[in-house]
């Protein structure tokens, strides 16, 4: 049987123009992300700073162009002046937020060269868990201001004359959470993260500043976090984060492949409270939102628990994803892009290694995972005008869940290239989806290619050995006048890329 749906695609229904930072990234100090992912300098690859160039490689391909540091719960414990200057003096530290050792061989200024080479910017997390205020004007003026002052002479003397000008900056990590070092109540958070803000925008007013969200939207204190936290932050920052990974644990596919819905309405609740603080105080500014860590995290959730503590760099959330994996992160890249009104920044948690679309063997070979793909595409595809998705589509119900449209799409218009991606996952387990899409409003279309990412097993994986799943460009979509008709196979992913024609 197959199941139809259509699309009507209006360029003049624009939700926003996207930001780019949508596609951010995240590498936190945390298991084999920095050691034996992107810095190994024993590896083959390395370049004279130690950075793997075979990760340089598979994350260049991706085009991020943000990518949040150090942490993460890491972050909370963590002192930025462990990790700077000569290499030889740096201690080794207990990180209690993930029970390891810390050598301290990569640290702020290698980070800053990395992700430059990486070709994307650094968004700072600062310790809001054991430090405070004098910490954070103490680290920005570390690494943003030009020279003539203790801290910014001390990088200069770190061998970096130039400030590495770091414009985003979190103002700590899920201070709500009862296991990060250094937890607040939203009060103290709240009042704690208005004076780092001040004190750091009186170092470069030219900063951004992200305030700690909810941890996720299951938290007890959801709601009530985001607005006593706004009400002491509203005029101090621009960005108020979200936080959500999705499991598949109980086995429910059909339910697995709808959570990007419940990130849907998680989005639209913080808008709600944003909005809400934002009439009590009678605010002109929009809150934006910074969806700093998104992304599927539950294949480790157990077995990580017997990692023997107090290891430099032992293989921790090094979740293996398989094709329906790739496909709930296909439907909350899709979520993220029909909320690019508010959602300016986010970040797939994480990069290498740790709950991340590129493996490493240490030593050895790097890898894309399944979820790779998508998020290459949108990427690459997805830099315009975010599209209002006016779909008609069958739904289905699940044991948790009713109304599931099976379609879940979105179009994205880049105007400067002449183009028109369609972002589509099927969420269908059995049966194809016919979309019939219009474009009356572009006038003729021509099609530049059909990618899908498909695999018969929905549990399939890549290895170091083996791209099991991998994207094709055998899509089946044909262009009649101004509607393209397109078949989507069931569970898969798929972009459709239109040309414009401009005659
Ligand atoms: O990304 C892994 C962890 O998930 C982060 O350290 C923390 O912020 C979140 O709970």
């Amino acid at each position: 049987m197959a199941l139809t749906a259509t699309m009507m695609v209006d360029k003049h229904f624009v939700i926003s123009t996207i930001d780019d930072r949508i596609y951010g990234s995240f590498i936190e100090h945390l298991g084999r992300a920095v050691y034996g992912g992107i810095f190994e300098p024993a590896h083959p690859t390395a370049d004279a700073n130690g950075f793997r160039q075979d990760v340089m490689h598979l994350i260049r391909a991706l085009n991020v162009p943000i990518i949040r540091y150090p942490g993460g719960n890491f972050v909370s414990g963590y002192d930025w002046k462990d990790g700077v200057g000569p290499v030889s003096e740096r201690p080794r530290r207990l990180d209690l937020a993930w029970r390891t050792v810390e050598p301290n061989l990569f640290g702020m200024n290698e980070f800053a060269a990395w992700a430059k080479a990486a070709g994307a910017e650094v968004m700072w997390s600062i310790n809001l868990g054991t430090q405070g205020i004098e910490d954070a004007r103490q680290v920005i003026e570390y690494a943003n201001h030009p020279g003539g002052s203790y801290w910014s002479d001390l990088r200069i003397k770190h061998g970096f004359e130039q400030p590495h000008r770091i414009k985003t900056w979190c103002l700590g990590n899920e201070m709500d959470g009862p296991w990060q070092i250094g937890q607040k109540t939203a009060d103290e958070y709240g009042r704690a993260a208005a004076e780092a803000a001040k004190a750091m925008r009186w170092v470069d007013p030219d900063i951004e500043l992200v305030a700690c969200g909810s941890s996720f939207l299951s938290m007890p204190t959801f709601a009530q976090w985001e607005a006593t936290v706004l009400e002491h932050t509203y005029e101090h920052v621009d960005y108020l984060s979200l936080h959500q990974y999705y499991g598949n644990a109980e086995q429910d596919t059909a339910t697995f492949l709808a959570r990007s819905l419940q990130m849907d309405q998680f989005i639209d609740s913080v808008t709600a409270i944003c909005d809400y603080v934002k009439a009590k105080k009678r605010s002109k500014k929009t809150m934006k939102l910074s969806f700093d860590e998104w992304n599927v995290w539950f294949h480790t959730l157990e077995s990580d628990k017997q990692i023997q503590p107090w290891q430099v760099a032992p293989a921790q959330l090094e979740d293996i994803y398989t094709m329906e994996d790739a496909l709930v992160v296909g439907c909350m890249i899709i979520s993220l892009l029909k909320h690019s009104e508010r959602v300016g920044m986010a970040c797939l948690a994480q990069l290498v290694n740790v709950i991340a679309p590129i493996m490493t063997e240490t030593g050895g070979a790097a890898w894309a995972q399944t979820i790779y793909y998508p998020f290459m595409h949108a990427s690459l595809y997805g830099r315009g005008n975010a599209l209002i998705p006016l779909i008609q589509s069958p739904k289905y119900d699940t044991k948790e869940m009713t109304d599931v449209p099976y379609l879940e799409a979105i179009a994205v218009h880049n105007e400067a290239r002449n183009e028109i991606a369609i972002f589509a996952v099927n969420r269908s387990l059995t049966d194809k989806l016919l979309l019939q899409m219009d474009f009356r409003s572009f006038g003729a279309v021509a099609l530049i290619e059909h990618l899908v990412l498909e695999h018969d097993d929905l549990k399939a994986v890549n290895t170091a050995e083996a791209q099991a799943v991998k994207p094709h460009a055998g899509g089946s979509s044909a262009v009649e006048d101004r509607t393209v008709k397109a078949s989507l196979s069931a569970a898969s992913w798929n972009v459709i890329r239109l040309k414009v024609q401009t005659f």
